[in-house]
């Protein structure tokens, strides 16, 4: 998929759209998955992953999650690239599988260098010991886990935030 300056005229307006030339935000983007400008293939991604919202059918309850969360910042995937205020992915992963199940769509605003992205993904995969450690406290409680990806949506006001997010979460063969 191409982003072209007339694709870019489509989401020109949008308030935050970055004062760089054109031709270094194609430079920079990859689409569909990345843009360094507001994504004008989101809404392809939505129709495509979401579901619509129905009050009458929606069967969605889940309880508030209420247990302290504390993990480590000395992880090699949290220290890859510092960032202010950067949440460790361990973390974001037991609210993404408190509240939602896998393929869902996990939309941060602020997402900074995207670890809400990479807690997504870690939720197919997860390390050996936290999975076993999360199970442990779930069967506690009496609950299961729904282990499998969900599909986060990252956004953020700085170009340089969503770049790093960006390498952050792309596959690496
Ligand atoms: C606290 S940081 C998030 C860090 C992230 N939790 C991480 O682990 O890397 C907050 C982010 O919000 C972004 N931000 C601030 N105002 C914003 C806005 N109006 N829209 C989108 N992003 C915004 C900042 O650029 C910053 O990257």
């Amino acid at each position: 998929m191409k982003l072209t300056k007339e694709i870019l005229d489509k989401v020109r307006n949008i308030e935050g759209f970055p004062l760089g030339k054109d031709e270094d935000i194609i430079a920079l983007s990859d689409p569909p998955y990345y843009t360094a400008c507001p994504n004008p293939f989101i809404g392809e991604f939505i129709e495509k992953y979401g579901t619509s919202y129905d009050e009458s059918t929606d069967e969605y309850n889940v309880e508030p999650y209420t247990a302290d969360v504390s993990e480590g910042k000395n992880d090699p995937i949290y220290n890859a690239h510092s960032y202010h205020t950067k949440v460790p992915h361990k973390a974001i992963m037991r609210y993404i599988l408190h509240y939602t199940k896998p393929g869902d769509i996990v939309f941060d605003g602020f997402c900074g260098t995207g670890m809400t992205g990479v807690a997504a993904a870690m939720c197919e995969n997860p390390d050996e010991d936290f999975k076993i450690k999360l199970e442990q406290e779930a069967r506690q409680e009496g609950k299961t886990i729904e282990w499998g990806a969900r599909r986060a949506v990252l956004c953020d006001l700085s170009p340089a935030a969503t770049f790093i997010a960006y390498n952050y979460n792309t596959p690496v063969d």
